[in-house]
């Protein structure tokens, strides 16, 4: 979790495609001494390693060890659960959420439209998907604070790359799984004694050859959640936002034809992905291009590159608002792509949608400080002030 050298200044953070497109070009497969592992900037390069599972798996020593869910595992293990959370979170148990979507983005931007002014992440971006998994989940809508706290803590990356700084970061992600894991104990226990119509309800029931989830796989499926769910949809809706601000045409665009909005949520995605880069680690002695990978050696994957090769993509550095077709890795490829897509895209739909309609113009306020996330795999800005 140490941030690439290449990307070590304040600038490189905010607009990181350009050292993607020099190292794509000079070492688009190269291994790091100093953060131990194999870069990988090429998208044939990058699609070849997530589809192959069984040679790049994902039980990857993350921080938090004892936390077995999805993401980590591999097959047969993966495809078992991955099946009984698909039941769960199917396409109608998202779709069905669009009015309630619609209803809290109006309501966020209700508290804040007399102001004139708003800051995109603590206004909206931060809360509205915090609201939604809650709901999700059927965890009380007084608890988002709580939530926000711990999903921020789970994301949270070492920014100095100092001894002391590291431990503390583990500490503290110790620290949050337990409460998380006291928390949803409980609310998975009310949940048995009584159902409901809510995600954790779903998961009790759910089987696949006689097989359940077991309450720690609730757990840790719950967790899994709001860790890989809120931050990300975070900066897919700021990073539209963001878009849409550099660039006056495409919002006057959007207003004048709203069936313009999934593609334009899609190249968002793939011009700026809120997750730049996804690990695995070699189970065996294999070559990429002409490098040798040795077994038990990790590899990052920059999707944030894929998504700009040229090789893959037509003009790949211009922001292209009906892109087709538009195959960016921004969710992944292969058996871990990203469960939270649908949910993901119809909340960035929705509020640029939204936006669009309530505001004739929304400008980028350039006085307020832009930071990035700290976190090196993270793409997106710690608040983002506009004026509308
Ligand atoms: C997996 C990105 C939103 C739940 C992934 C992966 C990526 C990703 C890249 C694959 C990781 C890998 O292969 O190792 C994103 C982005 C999002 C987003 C960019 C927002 C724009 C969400 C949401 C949820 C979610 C809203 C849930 C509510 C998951 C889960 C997995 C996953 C459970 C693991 C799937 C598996 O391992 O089979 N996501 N995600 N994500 N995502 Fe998302």
């Amino acid at each position: 979790i140490i941030p690439m050298a290449e990307l070590n200044t304040k600038e490189k953070r905010l607009q990181p495609f350009s050292v993607f497109n020099q190292l794509r070009q000079t070492t688009p497969v190269r291994y790091d001494k100093s953060r131990s592992c194999w870069d990988v900037f090429r998208y044939e390069d990058i699609h070849r390693i997530l589809k192959d599972p069984t040679t790049f798996s994902s039980i990857r020593g993350l921080a938090v060890k004892d936390r077995e869910t999805i993401l980590t595992m591999d097959p047969p293990r993966h495809t078992q659960l991955r099946g009984l959370v698909n039941k769960a979170f199917t396409p109608k148990v998202i779709s069905d959420l669009a009015t309630r979507i619609s209803t809290i983005t109006d309501e966020l931007l209700d508290a804040v439209e007399i102001k004139k002014t708003m800051d995109i992440v603590s206004d909206l971006a931060v809360p509205l998907p915090v609201i939604i998994i809650a709901e999700l989940l059927g965890v009380p809508p007084e608890d988002r604070n709580l939530f926000k706290k711990w999903s921020d803590i789970l994301v949270k990356g070492p920014d100095q790359n100092t001894e002391e700084e590291f431990t503390q970061v583990i500490a503290e992600k110790e620290q949050a799984t337990h409460e998380l894991n006291d928390y949803f104990v409980q609310i998975v226990e009310q949940r048995r004694n009584e159902p409901k119509e809510d995600l954790i309800s779903l998961l009790l029931q759910a089987e696949v050859e006689g097989e359940k989830l077991s309450d720690k796989e609730i757990l840790g499926f719950s967790i899994l959640l709001l860790a890989a769910g809120n931050e990300t949809t975070t900066n897919l809706i700021t990073n539209a936002v963001r878009r849409v601000t550099e660039d006056r045409t495409l919002q006057q665009q959007l207003r004048g034809i709203p069936e313009l909005i999934p593609g334009f949520i899609e190249e968002v995605l793939r011009f700026y992905p809120p997750i730049q880069a996804i690990g695995r680690v070699a189970t065996k002695d294999v070559e990429i291009g002409d490098f040798k990978i040795k077994k038990g050696q990790q590899v990052i994957s920059w999707v944030a590159s894929a998504n700009r090769d040229e090789a893959k993509f037509a003009e790949p550095d211009s922001f292209i608002v009906d892109r087709k077709p538009n195959a960016h890795l921004s969710f992944g490829f292969g058996i871990h792509f990203c469960l939270g897509a649908p949910l993901a895209r119809l909340e960035g739909q929705i509020v640029i949608e939204r936006l669009m309609k309530r505001f004739v113009d929304i400008q980028f306020v350039p006085n307020s400080e832009m930071m990035y996330i700290q976190s090196p795999f993270v793409f997106g800005v710690k608040q983002f002030t506009v004026r509308m």
